[in-house]
């Protein structure tokens, strides 16, 4: 499942969708080069969660929880988790099962934290701001969430599933 993000708005309001779906216990992790747009992702899933201060990038502080949504966001950068560490060893104070655990470059390292998740991996062009969000549900019930939201009005510019 591709969508198409001609600017960051797109990106933004992709994950504002989802964050309005999400359910406690659930898992995304967003893959993608350096500057893909996956920070501006979580910060649309925080809009879309209604979670209260600034969702920043958690490079420098492995994760961080925000509340005052629906449900707490916990948001990570595995990037400086490494191989052995893994996000429910961070001792963070929130429950992985009672929140939305939103994980940067999780790819291959942390899907195991979850029955089920969904990945998203963001593609760049070497230029310009066109990105693609490539959907990837699996388990659980994110398929038919996932096909709910790409034919949601609010997603727009959508192409066609493959
Ligand atoms: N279509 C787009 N979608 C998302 N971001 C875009 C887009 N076009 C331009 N941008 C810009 O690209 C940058 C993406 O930065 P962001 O921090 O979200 O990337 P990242 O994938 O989290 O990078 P990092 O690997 O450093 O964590 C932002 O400055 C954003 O404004
Ligand atoms: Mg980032």
């Amino acid at each position: 499942m591709r969508i198409d993000l001609p600017a960051a708005a797109d990106t933004f309001e992709l994950g504002r969708a989802l964050g309005r779906l999400l359910r406690a216990g659930d898992l995304v992790l967003l893959t993608g080069p350096l500057g893909a747009g996956k920070t501006v992702l979580a910060q649309g899933i925080g809009a879309g969660l209604g979670v209260t201060g600034p969702v920043v990038s958690p490079t420098f502080v492995i994760a961080r929880v925000h509340r005052g949504g629906r449900l707490p966001l916990v948001h990570a950068d595995a990037y400086r988790l490494g191989s052995v560490a893994e996000v429910d060893d961070l001792d963070l104070d929130a429950d992985l099962a009672d929140s939305v655990t939103v994980v940067e470059w999780g790819g291959g390292l942390v899907e195991r934290l979850a029955d089920a998740h969904l990945a998203i991996r963001l593609e760049r062009a070497e230029s310009g701001e066109d990105r693609t969000a490539v959907l990837c549900p699996s388990g659980g019930t994110w398929p038919e969430r996932i096909a709910a939201l790409v034919s949601s009005p609010r997603v727009n510019a959508v192409s066609s599933p493959r």
